[in-house]
């Protein structure tokens, strides 16, 4: 009965046209840009002035008042955006409650688009009412819709196709149905019950038909299995453990400090397949230990993976992206569950947090991308942590692509001696650019610095010997030849030219500036 509910709803849904590009044809960009901004009287406005010069509602209007600007409509407007479905079907399926002559919302459903590395696609996305259309805070059960760490998370999602993947928490199941257009099966978590069957309906909604769905803590409703790749937006959020203080289950998950997220980590060890890749978002706590010694963040994040001798070690490459002072984190999180600034209640949360990240001693708090990846047979785990808190460079399709080819890349330096890397011909990536800096008159550049285009936006500065081997990196010389070559030039020693750049060129292949030989 649900299904055949599900299959009219997708009718009235396509029939009406609630895409995204409709809708801002509806309201227009700045409108769009003020929803962003959580302000819908724009929206409201344009909706308004359409009806008025149409001298009707458009199906696909009345569903965007009720569905994403959370606002009721007249019976008549919703029972002519629902001819298949009706509003006894859109009532029975949750979507819609009658009072008297309108129709209020119950739930948010809106058009998502997407580019991947699969393509352009578009799906709809149900999940819980937001702030703005419930007027007042989020309840502790609320469902997330897509929010802005969904979408980081589905950037980064390796797309190599494997046969098993896992979303532990999956919420309105976005990174399962993305997961499913590269893993045959899907298996996805939540403590929720209520997100499990939001999630169910999204995916049959949009016709996804490979996702099992599956209640519980953390690895609990996957013991014994693993996965090829396991994908987690945990509800990471750190969260003061005392009474008065609201535990949203959508971002917090009821640990102290950032013990989830080293949940995640030591739990994937035991869930990933050999050589397969857990991807999740994180925060770590940077803390001053009792006797006053400040503990680096990234030592215990090396403490979560393991010693690399150790044989259940996992590999990772960590990238933390920003760091957040206490008060500011606090801010952030209290503002986030809907707590106004300037009121009582505000700061009385804000004490609790800052009293909770006293405790610990915490100095600040970074946020950033964890990818673990489960040796292979007696591999050395990859270990790679950085700090990279600048601008990302243009990925159309998300740093998914980006990150399999460095991992690529670090598997073929792994495996490549210095004698076969002095033989080996590369190529430079499509997306590099040599920028130079010369002084006014000089014929030599004082400055030379490459720029990564999309991946990282990694810049990295050159001296002429190096500078020279980039440019000559035609996929026809080998590297042997152009540092016997540039030696020549240079009158340079060509051993000790050749110590000095395989380092280098190494370093430039793991960060995907120049490629191996047939990646
Ligand atoms: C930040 S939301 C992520 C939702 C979705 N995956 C996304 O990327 O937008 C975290 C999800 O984890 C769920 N969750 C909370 N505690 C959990 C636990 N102990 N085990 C599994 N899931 C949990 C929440 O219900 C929520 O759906």
């Amino acid at each position: 009965m649900t299904s055949e509910l599900i299959d009219r709803l997708r009718a009235d849904l396509t029939t009406a046209n609630f895409s995204v590009s409709a809708l801002t044809g509806l309201w227009g960009a700045p409108a769009e840009a003020a929803l962003h901004r959580n302000q819908r009287v724009p929206a409201l406005r344009a909706l308004a002035a359409l009806r008025d010069r149409l001298e009707r509602t458009e199906p696909s209007a009345t569903l965007a008042q009720l569905f994403v600007l959370g606002l009721p409509v007249s019976a008549a407007d919703a029972g002519n955006a629902f001819p298949a479905l009706g509003l006894d079907g859109a009532e029975q399926l949750g979507l819609v409650t009658r009072e008297a002559a309108d129709v209020r919302p119950l739930l948010d459903l809106r058009p998502y688009s997407f580019i991947d590395a699969h393509g352009a696609g578009s799906w709809w996305v149900a999940s819980d009412l937001g702030e703005l259309a419930l007027g007042h805070a989020l309840t502790e059960t609320h469902v997330l819709g897509v929010g802005g760490a969904s979408l980081t998370l589905t950037g980064l999602m390796i797309p190599t196709p494997v046969k098993s993947a896992l979303d532990l928490g999956t919420g309105c199941g976005i990174q399962a149905m993305h997961a499913a257009r590269h893993a045959e099966r899907v298996v996805a978590t939540d403590i929720s019950e209520r997100a499990l069957e939001l999630a169910a309906l999204n995916a049959e909604l949009n016709g996804i038909r490979n996702i099992e769905f599956r209640l519980g803590s953390l690895f609990e409703p996957v013991g014994g299995e693993r996965f090829d790749h396991i994908i987690s937006n945990p509800p990471f959020v750190i969260t003061p453990r005392v009474a008065g203080v609201p535990s949203y289950e959508y971002r917090d998950g009821g640990l102290v400090g950032d013990a989830i997220v080293e949940a995640v980590v030591r739990g994937s060890a035991e869930h990933l397949s050999p050589g397969g890749i857990a991807q999740l978002l994180g925060n770590w706590e940077y803390r001053t230990d009792a006797g006053g010694q400040e503990v680096d963040a990234f030592e215990r994040l090396r403490d979560w993976l393991g010693d690399p001798g150790d044989a259940a070690a996992q590999g990772a490459w960590i990238i933390e992206r920003e760091v957040q002072l206490p008060t500011e984190y606090a801010e952030t999180w209290i503002r986030d569950g809907g707590t106004l600034p300037d009121s009582a209640e505000f700061d009385r949360l804000y004490d609790a947090w800052l009293d909770d990240f006293a405790a610990r001693g915490v100095r600040q708090v970074g946020f950033g991308y964890l990818l673990l990846r489960k040796p292979v047979g007696g591999d050395e785990p990859l270990r790679r942590l950085e700090r990279l808190h600048g601008e990302l460079g243009t990925n159309g399709s998300g740093l998914g692509t980006h990150l399999a080819e460095c991992l690529a890349a670090h598997d073929w330096n792994a495996r490549t001696d210095a004698v076969a890397l002095a033989r080996a011909r590369f190529t430079v990536a499509p997306d590099v650019t040599e920028e130079r800096h010369y002084w006014p008159g000089a014929d030599d550049p004082t400055l030379m610095t490459l720029h990564q285009g999309g991946g990282f936006g990694r810049s990295v500065q050159l001296d002429t010997a190096l500078a020279a081997l980039v440019g000559a990196c035609d996929g026809e010389l080998a590297v042997s030849a152009i540092i016997a070559a540039l030696a020549h030039l240079l009158d340079a020693d060509e051993h000790a030219l050749t110590e000095q750049l395989l380092p280098r060129v190494r370093e430039l292949l793991g960060d995907g500036f120049l490629l191996p030989p047939g990646l």
